[in-house]
């Protein structure tokens, strides 16, 4: 592995599973310093504890939705006071629908990030 990220700070949200874990694990092999969250605690905790077993830096805020602005500004400054400000932005986490076409407005605002939306 090489160093490719030493010393970036990278934020990832949705780091409890699936490619936001595996994002996660990748870029603390590769140097940075990972501020992470998930809205489930449990499994958010559990890739904190994994990237730190790897000897990886790792915050992270669990839980945290992204569809709340007030969580969104409490990841913000984790990143600013625990690392002194954000290199890298992984946008990661969502809930998986079948398809896009099946969501509904009301499923799409419940996932997606206050920043995306309009109202
Ligand atoms: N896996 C695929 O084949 C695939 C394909 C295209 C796009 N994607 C997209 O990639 C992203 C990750 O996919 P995945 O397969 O790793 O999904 P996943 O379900 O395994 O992981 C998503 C994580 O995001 C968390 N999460 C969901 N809503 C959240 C919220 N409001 N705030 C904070 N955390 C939240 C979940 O708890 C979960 O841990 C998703 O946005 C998905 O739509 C995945």
């Amino acid at each position: 592995m090489s160093d490719r990220l030493k010393g970036k700070v990278c934020i990832i949200t949705g780091t409890g599973s699936g490619m936001g874990r595996a994002a996660a694990l990748l870029f603390a092999r590769e140097g940075a310093k990972i501020v992470g969250c998930d809205v489930n605690e449990a499994t958010g905790q559990a890739t904190l504890e994994a990237v730190r077993a790897i000897g990886g830096h790792m915050m992270s805020l669990q839980p945290c939705n992204m569809a709340k602005r007030a969580d969104v500004d409490r990841l913000m400054s984790l990143a600013v006071d625990a690392y002194g400000g954000v290199d890298v932005l992984y946008n990661n986490g969502s809930c998986w629908a079948a398809s896009a076409c099946r969501r509904t407005s009301r499923r799409w605002r419940c996932t997606s990030p206050p920043t995306n939306r309009h109202g």
